[in-house]
């Protein structure tokens, strides 16, 4: 792999990383990068990572992403809810997209990757071929018929908001909402209002799900307190009908974790504490999440429901910040990529996570929880992905020496649509089956 060696940063020593957990750190280090660079931090507060050889920990084959086929009705069998959406192929589909920029108002701003230029479009006419089934195109109106007198809130990082805004876009098509309310640094919060279905769309800022402290240019490290849910949007929760999860990248920036009243360990924090990893403290966080979801609202209010979007993989091939970083156009057939090393580990963590949290929600009847796993469909698809196109028009003086490149977030229109259809095929089995 093609690493951006400049941008390593040999001062500070290998205290860490003969404790490192076995991860893939080459595939840990951009995003890294870019994140410190969306989180507008200079270059020299790069954190200091070293490359370790290093194998994938898991056993993907081990896990199954189904739920346990017990949690399904047996009077549907044969239905078509019963797929596993993970498992499956991209084909080509001449249809294309539901929605463009100029269809939509909502996006943010670097998502627009027509607009902003990108020359290719075949990375639009793709659809998600399930083995075991089809994956129906996104139907707004069914979508906004279901969550009729509903609020969803859609909570965690800039994969949250992603998902969310391309639901937007895609029932927008239908129904335009309104804007009711926006706050914080980039509207990180915000609301948006379906008069004619009395139904709210949220989104909260969240990307640890526990309370937490992001890193600042005072100090470098994101500080986690992975017993305490963050309030910004759990003290919402009593108005929730249902809650999209989506974390994960963040867990890879340096940082302290907090437990109860003492300093757990930490991440690549220069610090004299435990270098502790992030994949216990991935589950410890979530874990605490849906417990809270659990413990507040297992006797009370309506009926809630929960979906964990699975992490997603980012497709850097090169440096982060030279044109071509991902550069591909095309998707990979499936068998040609497998889920594995961090990717799989972070996937397998959600899953676990949610399975444990199924069964205790089981015991109040009225919370649900499912994955909406799609760390495979993301990997299959590197040519999904602003990359240049983040920034309008990249090249239009040619191609300069540092170009930053997006190759975490999807472009919009573009694969993430289809997190969507399955979210909706997911409600719809929800809507058969009464809690
Ligand atoms: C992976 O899981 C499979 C199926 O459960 C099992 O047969 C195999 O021994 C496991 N491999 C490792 C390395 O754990
Ligand atoms: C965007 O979609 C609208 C409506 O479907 C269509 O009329 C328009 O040509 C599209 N624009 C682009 C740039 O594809
Ligand atoms: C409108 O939706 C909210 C949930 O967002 C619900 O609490 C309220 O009861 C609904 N209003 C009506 C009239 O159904
Ligand atoms: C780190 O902490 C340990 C235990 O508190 C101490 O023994 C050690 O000297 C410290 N190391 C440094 C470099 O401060």
């Amino acid at each position: 792999m093609k690493m951006g060696t400049s941008i390593f940063l040999k001062d500070k020593s290998n205290l860490f990383t003969k404790r490192l957990i076995p991860l893939t750190i080459c595939s840990l280090l951009p995003i890294t990068m870019l994140l410190l660079y969306f989180y507008h931090l200079p270059f020299s507060q790069a954190p200091k990572i070293e490359i370790t050889n290093s194998k994938p920990i898991i056993n993907i084959t081990s896990h199954s992403a189904s739920p346990p086929s017990s949690s399904y009705s047996e009077k549907k069998k044969g239905h078509q809810n019963q797929c596993d959406y993970s498992k499956g192929d991209w084909v080509k589909d001449t249809r294309g997209p539901l929605y463009n920029d100029t269809t939509c108002g909502m996006m943010k701003e670097g998502r627009n990757c027509m607009t902003h230029g990108r020359p290719d479009s075949d990375y639009l006419y793709w659809r998600w071929k399930p083995n075991e089934c089809k994956l129906p195109r996104f139907e707004p109106n069914t979508f906004l018929q279901l969550s009729k007198n509903k609020h969803i809130a859609f909570v965690g990082d800039s994969l949250a908001r992603n998902q969310l805004e391309s639901l937007l876009c895609m029932l927008a098509t239908t129904s335009i909402p309104k804007l009711v309310y926006q706050n914080g640094k980039d509207n990180q919060f915000s609301r948006w209002y379906f008069s004619s279905y009395n139904s709210t769309i949220s989104l909260y800022w969240s990307p640890f799900l526990v309370q937490g402290i992001e890193k600042s240019n005072t100090s470098p490290n994101n500080e986690l307190y992975l017993n305490h849910v963050d309030e910004k949007w759990a003290k919402d929760m009593n108005q929730m009908d249902m809650i999209v999860l989506s974390i994960g990248h963040w867990f890879l920036l340096p940082a302290i974790y907090h437990e109860g009243g003492t300093i757990l360990g930490c991440h690549y924090c220069g610090l004299n504490y435990t270098e502790i990893g992030f994949y216990d403290v991935l589950r410890k966080a979530l874990r605490t999440t849906l417990n809270s979801i659990i413990d507040r609202r297992g006797n009370k209010g309506n009926e809630i429901n929960v979906i964990v979007t699975t992490f997603t993989p980012h497709h850097f091939e090169g440096a982060w910040d030279k044109a071509g970083a991902c550069p591909k156009t095309k998707p990979y057939r499936n068998g040609e990529k497998k889920v594995e090393g961090m990717d799989g580990e972070m996937r397998k963590i959600e899953i676990e996570e949610v399975v444990a949290a199924k069964a205790k929600g089981n015991e109040f009847g009225r919370l649900r929880f499912e994955v909406l796993d799609v760390t495979k469909l993301a990997l299959l698809r590197p040519d999904g992905h602003p990359g240049p196109y983040m920034n309008p028009f990249p090249f239009f003086n040619g191609v300069q020496e540092h170009v930053q490149n997006d190759c975490v977030h999807w472009c919009l229109p573009g694969p993430i649509d289809t997190w969507n259809e399955i979210f909706l095929e997911i409600i719809k089995k929800w809507e058969e089956q009464p809690s």
